[in-house]
Parts: structure tokens; C-alpha cells; sequence
């Protein structure tokens, strides 16, 4: 099974995705990750955003790992523990610069291709284009939303919480010029796909969203084993 989850950022996808992987015993796959580690070596390596043919390079030469269980995955970058440092809203907008670039998604959608079709029982993918390119014909298709305030609202606490220092203004700001980022790019940019579920979370809780996904997950299993999809 493949359950493709996508939307813009903060609506929710990662925590729900592992949610339901731990649930369903699928494999988690957080591609956003990978485009952040990528966005990690390009800033690292002191690269600038304009050379491409030089962050493909370190796209395809990147060792980009996911390892562990969905609630505690990390994020191996060519053997180094990077699950923090790429969390940071300096590499977000990296990842989102990025992953404008034709080259590093075919490499990372391969890659994530590759993991989801090896997962013995199937996978859960969160990132923008799940539905629409990595896995066309996934099982289940969700669509994540949240008003933007909502969603940098909640990325604000969870820097307060994780105490990095960040304004909600600056939170909102960035929000918005990643959302612009990721809907405007040329190649596979964040849509909805046309057979996608589309849950607004902005006044829902997690357990509220989550109830619905898996109804629709349910649902979905048992038209399966009637034969009837
Ligand atoms: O989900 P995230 O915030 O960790 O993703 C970081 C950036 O990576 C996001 O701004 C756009 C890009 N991304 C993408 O283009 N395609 C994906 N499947 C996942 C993320």
C-alpha cells in the first residue's frame, strides 16, 4: 500500500504521516527531508543557489539516509547524523531552492521511488508531489492544508519548543515565500492532485485529522478485499 500525503508546509503532513505508518505498519518516507538535506550540503559546502550544475552533483553524490521507526526517524547525510541541523528555517528555504532544480528531483524521486516500492508492506510518503509524480497511482492520496496562519503558528511553538528563536512574524513571512516558492516552480510543483482527499486542519486537532485519514484508509481496504476497487 502507498499512501501519498501532500500539501504546503506546517499543515501537519510529517506528524500525521508517522501517525498512520506507526499505525499501518508501513515504512515512513519523509521526502522533504532529503530536499533538506540536500539544501544542508549546498550550505555547507558554501555552494551558491545559482550553480546547479554543481548542487546536482551534490545531489547525486549525496548518501541520503532515513533510519529507525516513523516517531523516531533520523536523517543520515553521507554517514553524519544530521536530524537537527536540517530542521532549521535557514535550510527550509535552502530545501525549497533546491528542489527548483529539474536534476536533484529526478535524483531524489528515483531514490524515493526505490524505497517506497521495497517496503515490505508499503509505504507512507509525505512532500508536495506524491500524488502527482513520485507514486501517480498510490493507493490513497491525501491533501493537507491549513490556513498560513494557522500553519505558521504552529511551526512558531514548535521553535519555541525546540528553543529556536524565531518571531511568528518572521515564521509567517518565511511560510509564505516557501508556499510561493513551491506552487510557482516550473517542474513539479505543489497541486493537488485531481483524485487527492483535501483536509483543511487549520481548526481541526491532530486526533480529529487523523480519525478522518484513517476512515478513509478503512474504507478503502475493505472496497480492496471485496474485490470492488
Ligand atoms: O516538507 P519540508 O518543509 O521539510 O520540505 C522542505 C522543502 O523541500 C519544501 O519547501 C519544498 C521541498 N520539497 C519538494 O519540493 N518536494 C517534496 N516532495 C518534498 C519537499
Amino acid at each position: 500500500m502507498i499512501i501519498a500525503i501532500d500539501g504546503p508546509s506546517g499543515a501537519g503532513k510529517s506528524t500525521l504521516g508517522k501517525m498512520l505508518a506507526k499505525n499501518l505498519n508501513l515504512l515512513y518516507l519523509d521526502t522533504g527531508a532529503m530536499y533538506r538535506a540536500v539544501g544542508f550540503a549546498v550550505l555547507d559546502k558554501g555552494v551558491g543557489f545559482e550553480d546547479t550544475a554543481r548542487i546536482a552533483e551534490i545531489a547525486e553524490n549525496a548518501r541520503i539516509e532515513l533510519v529507525g521507526e516513523p516517531e523516531h526517524l533520523q536523517i543520515f547525510l553521507d554517514g553524519a547524523d544530521v536530524s537537527l541541523a536540517i530542521r532549521t528555517n535557514e535550510v527550509g528555504q535552502a530545501a525549497s531552492r533546491v528542489s527548483t532544480i529539474s536534476e536533484v528531483r529526478r535524483i531524489l524521486v528515483e531514490h524515493q521511488r526505490a524505497l517506497g516500492a521495497t517496503a515490505p508492506n508499503g509505504a507512507v510518503l509525505d512532500g508536495r508531489d506524491i500524488g502527482s509524480v513520485v507514486f501517480p497511482n498510490a493507493d490513497i492520496k491525501f491533501f493537507l492544508t491549513a490556513k498560513p496562519e494557522a500553519r505558521a503558528r504552529r511551526r512558531y511553538e514548535e521553535d519555541l519548543e525546540k528553543g529556536r528563536a524565531v518571531s511568528y512574524e518572521q515564521t509567517f513571512a518565511e511560510i509564505k515565500e516557501r508556499d510561493e516558492r513551491d506552487v510557482s516552480r516550473s517542474d513539479s510543483p505543489l497541486m493537488i492532485a485531481e483524485d487527492a482527499v483535501v483536509i483543511d486542519t487549520s481548526e481541526l486537532d491532530l486526533s480529529e485529522v487523523f480519525a478522518q485519514m484513517i476512515a478513509i484508509v478503512d474504507e478503502k481496504r475493505a472496497k480492496a478485499t471485496a474485490g470492488l476497487t
